[in-house]
């Protein structure tokens, strides 16, 4: 088991520049199950869940090569349409296949997924929205299967009861070759649908109204193999920004759209920090304390959940008192205990963090209890007087490439450890 060692103290300086986006490249990588040939995805992030979805694909007979930054995935012939419970167990995003598979074979069977252990994260909306297309469900024995029936699928207009990122893009996956117009209403509206839909798009895929809360999809009779870029990382952009306004910067962050991030720069100007915008870059630099700020996490254009744990981190040592409310998962608190071994103040009600801002953090042992969680106590540490050791980092190695190394680079004290 390895931990990150932390010696704080340094102000975080310089450039660094983000990979791909995680929660693109994962649902892109699935997409590609649809197109028989070889479709080309670059910019893929280095991290541990990449693998895993790999390993996803090639337990359904696809073949996954990796060249840098760019893997190829060749669907020409698949030949399962099981995604097995050791994968789906490790990572909740291999429920993604569920619409690709559905498309391509006409049945998936995706063991109950695990995940980030954040709340109850059902897929029922999921299977309620591939139901109105007309597809059947039944549960056995850990698994969901869903099938296709003789006659097809048929087009549907779908109303998910809240802005799901997951089902919104099991729907696209599924009803891209149902003839007719599918419309999915309360869609999410995050960076990485658009993302997903403009790699379908490139697919042959006909999709209106991505990145607003109506899209239609418009059946076509095939879909072939794609090249795309993955979008930057607008998270581990974010996290390295908290990394530089916690430590005082200044830090700039590229390689992603900041319109990805306008909420996220706008709550660290009110935190005490100066933000300077380009194209795709952002700089952030705090010379004077950090200010309490209250935050609610919302599904996009709102404060992201997987924002929450960095900036409670950063309000941790913030002059005054933070409200932070999650309103997006449940249970999504439960690094705070770690925080408080550092010496944080959290009150934690319900979905409501009171975090009563103290005059510095110490070193202490701590543990990952899910990835942001994880990458909020490194920048807790790279704050904190002395030593801290974060332990169960193969959480944080699920979503963040090269941590460490982004983090030394900017002048960090902080290494891996056995
Ligand atoms: C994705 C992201 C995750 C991010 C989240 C919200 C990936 C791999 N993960 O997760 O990093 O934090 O979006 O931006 O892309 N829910 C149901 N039933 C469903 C589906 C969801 O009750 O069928 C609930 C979940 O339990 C959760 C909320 O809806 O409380 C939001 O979930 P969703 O938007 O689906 O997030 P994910 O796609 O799981």
């Amino acid at each position: 088991m390895e931990s990150i060692i932390v010696c704080g103290g340094a102000r975080l300086t310089g450039e660094v520049s983000v990979s791909g986006a995680k929660n693109s490249a994962l649902k892109l990588m699935a997409a590609s199950l649809m197109a028989p040939g070889v479709s080309r995805l670059r910019n893929v992030p280095h991290i541990a869940d990449v693998e895993v979805m790999s390993q996803v694909l090639q337990a359904l007979g696809a073949h996954v090569s990796r060249d840098g930054d760019v893997l190829e995935i060749d669907a020409s012939e698949l030949t399962s349409h099981e995604a097995p419970y050791e994968f789906v167990a490790q990572m909740r995003a291999s429920t993604a296949v569920l619409g690709p598979l559905i498309t391509r074979l006409g049945e998936a069977v995706v063991a109950m997924p695990g995940g980030c252990n954040i709340g109850s994260r059902k897929i029922d909306m999921h299977l309620r929205g591939l139901e109105a297309l007309g597809a059947e469900v039944h549960f056995g024995h850990g698994s969901i299967d869903v099938t296709v029936p003789a006659e097809g699928l048929s087009p549907a207009q779908v109303t998910l009861d809240f802005p799901s990122v997951g089902a919104t893009e099991n729907l696209l996956m599924a009803s891209v070759l149902v003839t007719g117009e599918t419309v999915i209403e309360n869609a999410a509206r995050e960076p990485e649908i658009v993302d997903l839909i403009n790699y379908l798009g490139a697919m042959g895929a006909d999709i209106r109204g991505g990145g607003t809360s109506t899209v239609t999809v418009t059946g076509v009779s095939e879909l072939h193999p794609a090249d795309h870029t993955v979008i930057g990382d607008r998270v581990e952009a974010g996290t390295y920004l908290v990394a530089g306004a916690i430590t005082g910067g200044p830090v700039t962050v590229r390689g992603f759209d900041p319109i990805h991030l306008e909420i996220v720069v706008t709550k660290l100007e009110a935190a005490g920090s100066e933000v300077e915008v380009g194209d795709d870059w952002v700089t952030v630099r705090r010379d004077g304390p950090v200010r309490a700020i209250d935050i609610q996490t919302l599904p996009y254009p709102g404060f992201p959940t997987d924002m929450q744990a960095q900036f409670m981190a950063m309000l941790a040592l913030a002059n005054g008192n933070s409200i932070i409310t999650e309103n997006v998962f449940e249970n999504r608190f439960m690094f705070a205990d770690e925080l408080m071994r550092m010496g944080a103040d959290v009150r934690i009600e319900g979905h409501h963090a009171l975090v009563k801002g103290v005059p510095s953090l110490s070193g202490a042992p701590v543990r990952s209890t899910d990835l942001r969680g994880g990458a909020a106590l490194v920048l807790a540490a790279l704050a904190a007087e002395g030593e801290t050791r974060v332990g169960d980092i193969f959480h944080i190695d699920r979503g963040y490439d090269r941590f460490c190394d982004k983090l030394a680079a900017l002048g960090a004290d902080v290494r891996r450890e056995s």
